[in-house]
Parts: C-alpha cells; structure tokens; sequence
C-alpha cells in the first residue's frame, strides 16, 4: 500500500467548532500566547495556563470530528495512512484514523512540570477532570497538560521527518505553516512526490512549491482530494 502522509492543522479541526490560532478569531487573537502557550508563562503563572487549557479541554467534550477528519479515517482503506498533526484535539483518533503522530501534545493526557517527556509521567487524563494546583505527576511534581509549550522542543520532530521522507502521497491540511521546527517538515518529502494543500488561505509560494493548492476548507475539499488521489492511482 502506498505510504499517504498527512500534516495538518487547527484549519481541520475549525468546522468542528475549535478555533484555529491565528484566523482573525483566533485564540491567540484574544489570548496571549507567550502567557497561556509558553514554558516561561507556564512558570510565570501555573494557575493561569492550568485554567486555559482546562477551559479546552472540557470544550473538546462539546465538539465531534467533521467529515474531514472522518475521510482521512476512511482512506485508511486505500492506504498506508499516517496524520502527522499540529493539534492537540483528538478528533483525529475519534473519527478512527489508526496512526496518528501529535507534534504539540495532546489534551486528553497531562504529564510532569519537571520531566515532561519521560513516559513514566505522561497519563490519559479524562476531558471533565480539570488539572489543579497540588494534582501531582508520577515524579511528585506539579500535574501540567501534556502540552509542548513554546520555547520546549519538540520530542516527534525526528519521527515525524523520518514518516515525512517515506511519503508516497503528501498532503497539508489546515495549517498556516508558520510555526516552526513542524513547518520545516515540508523539507523532507522526497522530490517528485504528488503533494496537495487544502486551505482556503493563501500561502507564499517559496513555502509551499510544487503544491497542488486545493484552496477551500478542508471539508469541501475532501471530495477534490479523493479524485485526485483515484487520478493518481489510475
Ligand atoms: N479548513 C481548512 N483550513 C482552514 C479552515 C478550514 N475550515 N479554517 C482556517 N483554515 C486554515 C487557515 O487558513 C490557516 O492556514 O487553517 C490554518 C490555521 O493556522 P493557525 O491558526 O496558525 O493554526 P496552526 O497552523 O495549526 O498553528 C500551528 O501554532 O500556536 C501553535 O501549537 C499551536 O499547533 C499550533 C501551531
């Protein structure tokens, strides 16, 4: 089966109802990032971000996939699919894709303010269950979300680039490919490899040569997207 990799975006996730980041409403149009998303805001304030990324997460309770997540699910059929993911939303996995790699983080799971990464800290964490101040990690250091916050490195990057280079097919969804290192996945698909963007953004071409550029939101897309992977495979 021919290898579909799939990065996306908060763009996939926004007809679920979740705001993108930096749509005119997005959220780090009303929040401050470097306070709610950054390790120094974290250390700053813990009650702060605590509070922010509690109020997500119960609002990812509220929200379901979108078809567009339910077609990248089904085309497992076909192929050999992973979804390298920007999100931190679990709509990928509840509308049945099988692989799907995190890059930021996931909301459903909170881990350690001291070692965030070490597999010993990281536990599913239910979407009601706020996290608060004295919740404490494996370590007995303070419960945080299992998020990548900025100014953290991204311990999926190297996965992610390997997946990236075993590309058949590359497609982009929903991101605006401004945040970095995830944006410099685009780096490693191998030359000559079938690449497609569905965003109804426009995007600065030196950033995304030789994509086919299905300029639409990602549900409207889906339809333009199967009929071009059945022209690919005819
Ligand atoms: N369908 C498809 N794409 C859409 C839709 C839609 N319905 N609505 C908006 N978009 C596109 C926008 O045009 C934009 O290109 O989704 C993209 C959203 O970009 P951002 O808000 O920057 O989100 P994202 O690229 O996922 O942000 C990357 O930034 O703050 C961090 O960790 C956070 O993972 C996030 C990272």
């Amino acid at each position: 089966m021919q290898q579909l990799v799939i990065l996306t975006g908060a763009g996939i996730s926004a007809e679920s109802g979740l705001s993108t980041f930096r749509d005119t409403d997005g959220l780090w149009q009303q929040y401050d990032v470097m306070e709610l998303a950054s390790i120094q805001g974290y250390r700053r304030n813990r009650e702060r971000v605590l509070e922010f990324y509690n109020a997500r997460r119960s609002n990812l309770l509220t929200v379901r996939p979108n078809h567009a997540h339910e077609v990248l699910a089904e085309l497992e059929r076909d192929y050999q699919v992973t979804i390298i993911t920007q999100n931190v939303d679990d709509l990928h996995e509840r509308a049945g894709s099988t692989h799907v790699l995190h890059l930021h983080g996931e909301l459903t799971k909170a881990t350690s303010s001291m070692n965030p990464n070490d597999p010993k800290c990281v536990v599913d964490r239910p979407l009601d269950q706020a996290i608060a101040i004295g919740d404490k990690a494996a370590d007995g250091s303070q419960l945080r979300p299992f998020i990548v916050f900025f100014g953290e490195n991204v311990p999926n990057m190297s996965l992610a680039a390997q997946i990236v280079q075993q590309a058949d097919i590359f497609v982009v969804i929903g991101t605006s490919l401004v945040v970095y290192p995830a944006a410099t996945l685009l780096r490693h698909v191998p030359k000559g490899t079938p690449c497609f963007l569905i965003d109804p953004g426009t995007f600065d071409d030196t950033m995304v040569r030789g994509f086919e550029h299905i300029q639409t939101t990602a549900v409207a897309g889906m339809d333009l997207l199967k009929e071009k992977l059945r022209q690919l495979r005819s």
